[in-house]
């Protein structure tokens, strides 16, 4: 929204009159004077007209947590806790999920009420990297490794899936990097290999890496750098 339109619509004014008031430098974004009437505004900002609040300005969230296995993927549910329920913030009910995990499988998850943010780094076109650790019933080929690159189509949607890059870490264990999130993928993906996912943990979603001190069910804020560098053009999308 422009901030003419927000001041005008406070205080029923014509767009002309709010005009007026923000030229004569009585309104303020996040306490520095504004006389650009077409400035671009959003919830997030707190604005000031003659020292009165005429919007508060929401505070802006981003949040890691490390989901346990168990608890949904959800911001509601009437049967299972969601990760929701493990934030103790009195705001956890305006949080979002940049992105799901299935019930079983632990790891990052990342919330906010951000909403131009979690569409950056959720955008399909992004191809925005996440890393998760596979453990699987039975020992994992080398063959599987080029099956992975070279991709899998699933009939369901008609699609194939990007190539994925998997790292053999022991017999049962693989690293595996995706840069797309498909229904089931990871577990769908082993079953065509004829294996099967027996444990499932993100540990990575761009350039977030999931805190190594941060035990299950347990949540931080995420820094500003963190929340600028979670998703940059610059992430090495060339083995996707
Ligand atoms: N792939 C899966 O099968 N499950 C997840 O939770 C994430 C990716």
């Amino acid at each position: 929204m422009k901030l003419d339109r927000l001041v005008a619509k406070h205080q029923s004014l014509g767009r002309n009159k709010a005009r007026d008031r923000i030229a004569q430098g009585r309104v303020e974004i996040d306490h520095l004077t504004e006389i650009r009437p077409d400035r671009e505004i959003d919830r997030f900002h707190k604005i000031t007209l003659d020292g009165h609040i005429i919007q508060p300005g929401a505070r802006r969230l981003h949040l890691m947590l490390h989901k346990p296995a168990g608890i949904l993927s959800a911001t509601t549910d009437p049967v299972h806790p969601t990760v929701i329920d493990l934030i103790d913030d009195p705001d956890a009910r305006t949080l979002h999920l940049a992105g799901r995990l299935d019930r079983a499988t632990s790891g990052l998850i990342l919330l906010t009420n951000d909403g131009r943010w979690s569409k950056a780094l959720m955008h399909p076109d992004h191809k925005v990297p996440k890393t998760y650790l596979v453990h699987t019933r039975d020992p994992i080929p080398a063959s599987a490794i080029e099956a992975f690159s070279n991709g899998f189509h699933f009939h369901t949607e008609d699609i194939t899936t990007l190539p994925a890059a998997l790292e053999i870490l022991t017999e049962n264990a693989a690293r595996l990097t995706l840069h797309e999130g498909r229904y089931h993928q990871i577990k769908r993906m082993f079953h065509r290999i004829g294996n099967q996912v027996t444990a499932l943990h993100r540990e990575r979603i761009g350039n977030l890496q999931l805190t190594k001190n941060l035990p299950p069910g347990a949540w931080r804020h995420l820094t500003g750098e963190e929340i600028t560098a979670a998703y940059s053009p610059s992430l090495d999308r060339t083995s996707a």
